[in-house]
């Protein structure tokens, strides 16, 4: 037999027939197929609306004012081209494993790995996040109840130290001071962490921070996941009804606060300033793709998957767009820089009842998203560790619970670490950016494997196909629209002229030149092959919001990237289950 080259090993694939028979021989095989439309919209629903609307949303809207309202309209599009492309995988190969099994069949090993390797971003990292915001909201409820006990004489003060992150509050006093120099006034929330730093006990020579709520309910929800206590189908879809009755409530009410005048200037910072808020607004729709996380547990999952996919997504945009406008119309933009934006409205007006009302909600929100991730992330473990590109005992179940108990160890400290070391901000640009790589892998894969394409051969029966649309006209008037307004989007997007600039090298022009040359590619290869247009624009639209989170975050998640093709190369590599097939 001949012998297979360092690039076909690098690239071998797992076809459709390999996966159900590995399905056939697992314990997967014996999930129940129960879920219905309506779950599956609960589930999506419970995995979407959490820290994004309830926390990240306020520095958003405190960079780009009312008019981040559009960007959610921008990434609610970005966001429903990847949704059709996972819905066609996840009908096609309805198997747990998402985008990362998804890969396997279309792009192989090396590529598989690396989506595996950022979906750990998508949930642990973004767990990250929800463990800050559930914090924030926490001590809101947990300040009540001081404010209240003080009024029967016990007085008791948790310190701030206990409650804050050591990342955020190092660097307020030098961000305080450079307000100061260039003559600005520093917001409430600098001057409190600035306050809070100086706080803080010293050990030798360091100042002391933690945020111990944030690691407390990262303990909780692990501990749960590990006992085998799993997020019912009647407690999610319960969850669901509370969060949308409390934002119907946050609105109804909230309206009555509305200043018309706050919605002026609608885009005080421009579109630079909008688009600072991509990270946040795009980790407020996270999570609709964990619904195709559950094909193997639906009833009519070919079916049901695009249907319910659409209608979070859909359901989700609008209520998003309310919220931003409700928001940004009840104080000013300027006044929203705070991690608990929507219980923050309601103190400015001294309606307690509301802040009361708003923190539990949000408690439990943001619960029921990490409870999701955190028993999601295990599943991929399990399903890499499947494969041998993690060591066996990520697939272990324990003995006594059923639960992948040693995935699940791990996973936990994935999220505490960050949550420990980085601040919120940090933590929610890794998770963006990982999760919208997974999604532009997943928007090409469509393009690979999709409709036209050879994986009915192995006799699969495809199940929900992302409509085409010929690119061959679509893809060159979009591009050719976009290349029209370069010169009137922010600085960082044109890249004739000088890159130096009075600060310094024009490095985030560095992401939008590379979009920009993948645009064209995409651009030529879909007049000359006719590509399909969703994919196509899946691609383009999750790379430009990739472009967005900056150089930077290009840096990191470049650096992120190698110690996973590390990792790879001197473990998963050799240990691969393919090599013995
Ligand atoms: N979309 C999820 C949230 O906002 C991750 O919490």
């Amino acid at each position: 037999m001949a012998k297979s080259t360092l690039f076909e090993r690098l690239f071998r694939k797992k076809t459709i027939a390999q996966i159900q028979q590995d399905l056939d021989v697992g314990e997967h095989g014996s999930l129940v197929k129960t879920l219905t439309l309506l779950d599956l919209t609960c589930f999506g629903i419970a995995a979407v609306i959490g820290a994004g609307i309830f926390s990240t949303i306020g520095t958003a809207s405190f960079d780009g004012g009312p008019a981040i309202s559009i960007l959610f309209v921008i990434t609610g599009f970005a966001c429903l081209f990847s949704a059709l492309c996972y819905a066609e995988f996840a009908s096609t190969i309805p198997v747990s494993g998402s985008a990362y099994t998804y890969s396997f069949t279309a792009f192989g090993e090396l590529i598989a790995w690396l989506i595996g390797w950022n979906l750990l971003m998508e949930y642990s990292i973004g767990n990250s996040v929800l463990a800050f915001a559930w914090s924030e909201y926490f001590m809101n409820l947990v300040d009540g109840m001081q404010t209240w006990l003080a009024g029967y004489g016990m007085n008791f003060k948790i310190p701030e130290w206990l409650y804050h992150d050591h990342f955020s509050c190092s660097r307020a006093p030098a961000e305080m001071a450079k307000i100061l120099r260039e003559g600005g006034v520093p917001s409430e929330s600098l001057k409190k962490l600035v306050e809070v730093w100086e706080g803080a006990p010293q050990f030798m020579g360091t100042r002391f921070l933690i945020d111990v709520p944030a690691l407390m309910i990262n303990f909780i929800i692990t501990t749960l996941v590990i006992l085998g206590i799993q997020e019912s189908k009647m407690v999610s879809n319960a969850m669901v009804f509370l969060k949308l009755g409390v934002i119907l409530l946050i609105v109804v009410v909230g309206v009555n606060y509305v200043q018309p005048k706050n919605w002026s200037p609608f885009a005080p910072n421009g579109l630079e300033g909008v688009f600072k808020g991509i990270a946040a607004v795009f980790f407020a729709y996270i999570g609709f793709d964990a619904i195709s996380t559950t094909a193997e547990e639906c009833r009519n999952a070919q079916r049901d998957i695009p249907r319910a996919t659409l209608l979070t997504l859909v359901l989700c945009t609008v209520i998003y767009i309310i919220l931003a406008f409700v928001l940004t119309g009840m104080v000013s933009y300027t006044e929203l820089n705070v991690q608990d934006p929507l219980a923050f409205v309601f103190s400015k007006y001294g309606v307690q009842s509301m802040v009361g009302i708003v923190s539990l909600s949000a408690v439990v929100a943001t619960a029921s998203v990490f409870l999701v991730f955190q028993l999601g992330q295990p599943r991929i473990f399990m399903s890499m560790a499947r494969d041998g590109l993690l060591p066996k005992k990520f697939a272990e179940v324990h003995p006594r619970f059923k639960t992948p108990a040693f995935s699940s160890l791990i996973t936990g400290l994935m999220v505490a670490l960050p949550t420990i070391f980085f601040s919120a901000q940090f933590v929610t640009d890794l998770a963006a950016i990982g999760t919208l790589f997974a999604f532009m892998l997943v928007s090409a894969g469509i393009l690979v494997v999709g409709r036209g394409n050879n994986t009915d051969h192995d006799g699969y029966r495809r199940g929900f196909c992302v409509p085409y649309i010929n690119g061959r006209w679509l893809i060159p008037v979009c591009f050719a629209i976009y290349t029209v307004l370069l010169p009137g989007l922010p600085a960082n997007h044109f890249f004739f002229g000088s890159w130096w600039t009075p600060e310094g090298f024009h490095y985030d022009r560095i992401p939008y030149l590379v979009f920009y040359a993948v645009f064209a590619g995409l651009t030529v290869a879909s007049i000359r092959f006719q590509w399909s247009a969703i994919p196509v624009l899946g691609i383009a639209v999750n790379l430009y919001l990739i472009a967005g989170l900056g150089a930077e975050n290009w840096a990191r998640f470049g650096i992120w990237c190698i110690i996973g093709l590390l990792v790879y190369g001197f473990y998963s590599y050799h240990h691969s289950a393919l090599r013995d097939r």
